[in-house]
């Protein structure tokens, strides 16, 4: 049996991008693997947070996990801050860590990008990440694109400590990725990947969105002049992003889309695709409304929390006896 792990900052506005590139994957997998999957309230105060607005955000994210299908008899589903060894293990991988490689992240670049001073957080956030991770000997990690270069980190750092303290002290893990909904674009500029910070809310479809707002989004979504269903990414980005879509939520292959579409123009495509996505959104926005509001959302984490720790505290053993930290048992 694999491990697998994964996580989901909670920020709000969890959306279409996060759905299809890492959540179908997490349900999934809880199947045949051991999955743990966690909301990562550690790394969603490498920026200012409302302390209550953000506790909130843990719950709204948890519900949605177990609304998507997560089963919490299955996987582990817990809080990043309720395991104390994540920072704890994130500490120590600091060490191994160098600043020229925090510093060469695509999303510290971007991130910090015509400020002045940020904090130091935002630097070594993926270093945090890559705690997560190792702290489970993970073999999987389902991920978007975006995570792709912090997979790659985690790696490294992962090879560098098993050189240095002996071979197992890490599992290297893989990073694992879906085909059509790896990177999902924004909706009014498809060359921008749909994140949950875009000031336009067209931009993205938030998973608690109603008809009426999926359907301004996905109606005003950003094309191409030729009216033509076909897949190019390079030359017709907004269209090929909206089939992808399509065909992560459907199953369908762009061939078949392209098929189905022949001689229709967008309004048509538009206005199926509105369809499918509200048919998959509606049952997981009933379900959430229960769940977000029981006391057995709150059980579970607590129990997902210690059925954590009880592994991560096996691996901070192996970790302190390889470092030479403590006194040892
Ligand atoms: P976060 O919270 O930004 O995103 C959660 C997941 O959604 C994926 N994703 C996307 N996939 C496709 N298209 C998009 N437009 C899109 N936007 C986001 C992300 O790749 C991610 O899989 N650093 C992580 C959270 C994290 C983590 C971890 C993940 C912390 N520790 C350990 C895996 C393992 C993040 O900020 O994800």
């Amino acid at each position: 049996m694999k491990r697998v792990f994964s996580g989901v900052q909670p920020t709000g506005n969890i959306h279409l991008g996060n759905y299809l590139g890492a959540l179908t994957q997490f349900v999934e997998l809880q199947n045949e693997n051991e999955a743990l999957y966690c909301i990562v309230d550690e790394h969603a105060i490498t920026v200012p947070q409302d302390p209550k607005a953000l506790r909130e955000h843990v719950l709204d994210v948890a519900a949605l996990y177990m609304a998507i299908g997560l089963d919490p008899k299955k996987a582990i589903v817990f809080v990043q801050s309720e395991v104390s060894a994540h920072a704890e293990l994130g500490w120590i991988l600091c060490c191994a860590a160098n600043t020229g490689e925090l510093f060469r992240m695509t999303q510290f670049k971007a991130k910090s990008q015509g400020k002045e001073s940020v904090g130091a957080g935002l630097l070594t956030y993926p270093v945090l990440m890559a705690a997560d991770i190792l702290l489970y000997d993970t073999d999987i990690v389902p991920v978007g694109n975006d995570q792709k270069q912090h997979i790659e980190l985690t790696r490294d750092l992962a090879i560098r400590v098993n050189s240095k303290y002996g071979k197992d002290t890490f599992v290297v893990p893989d990073g694992r990725f879906m085909k059509a909904g790896a990177r999902i674009m924004a909706l009014d500029d498809p060359t921008a990947k749909m994140s949950k910070s875009a000031p336009n809310e067209k931009s993205r479809i938030s998973l608690l969105d109603p008809p009426g707002k999926i359907k301004k989004a996905i109606m005003s979504a950003t094309t191409d002049s030729e009216g033509c269903v076909r897949f190019d990414t390079e030359n017709k980005p907004g269209i090929s992003n909206l089939m992808n879509i399509y065909s992560a939520l459907t199953g369908k292959t762009i061939e078949e889309l392209e098929g189905l579409y022949a001689g229709h123009g967008y309004g048509d495509f538009k206005k199926d695709l509105v369809e499918v996505t509200v048919n998959a959104l509606t049952p997981i926005q009933e379900r959430y409304q229960d769940i977000r509001q029981s006391q057995q959302l709150i059980d579970d984490l607590h129990d997902g929390a210690a059925r954590a720790d009880a592994i991560a505290q096996k691996t901070m053993k192996r970790v302190r006896d390889r470092f030479g930290l403590g006194i040892g048992r």
